[in-house]
């Protein structure tokens, strides 16, 4: 049932960013009745596909982190806090060694260490996650 909502809101957010060059800096919400859960869009299938390609050598095949590499995103209050926009605008800085929110002295590259990954990328990355709670 869920991924039946999600496709509707990708379908959705699909037509209304279609031409918009994927920018994602602006905070309009479309006026949809898109579900809270998928407020954001993005396409979990793509971005289960995404996630097992960049993201898992750090944060586990399961998103269960890696010791060392990459923290838990499963069970992640920074996960389901946070607006999908909040996560793909941290995606894309990453989270450096020295920044003094970084637990772990480990760096986040920006946008997972994949320049070739787009903001839509990042969204559906960012789906994918958030689906898992
Ligand atoms: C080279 C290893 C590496 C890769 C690849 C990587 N990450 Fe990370 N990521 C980290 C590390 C290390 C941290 C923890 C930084 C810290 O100590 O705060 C982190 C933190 C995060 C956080 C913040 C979690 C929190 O609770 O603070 C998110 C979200 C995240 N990564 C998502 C991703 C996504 C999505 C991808 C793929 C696009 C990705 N990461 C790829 C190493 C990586």
């Amino acid at each position: 049932m869920r991924i039946t909502r999600l496709i509707a809101a990708t379908a959705m957010v699909v037509l209304i960013a279609g031409c918009g060059g994927g920018s994602s800096g602006g905070t309009t919400t479309p006026t949809s009745t898109t579900p809270p859960a998928a407020s954001g869009g993005g396409d979990s299938a793509a971005g289960s596909v995404v996630y097992s390609k960049t993201c898992a050598s750090c944060h586990g095949p399961d998103a269960g982190g890696l010791k060392g590499l990459g923290k838990a995103l499963t069970g992640s209050a920074f996960m389901t806090d946070q607006s999908s926009d909040d996560l793909v605008a941290f995606l894309k800085v990453g989270r450096g060694p020295s920044d003094p929110d970084n637990t772990t002295g480990i760096q986040m590259p920006p946008r997972g260490g994949n320049p070739a990954l787009g903001d839509d990328d990042l969204l559906d990355v960012v789906a994918y996650l958030k689906g898992l709670g």
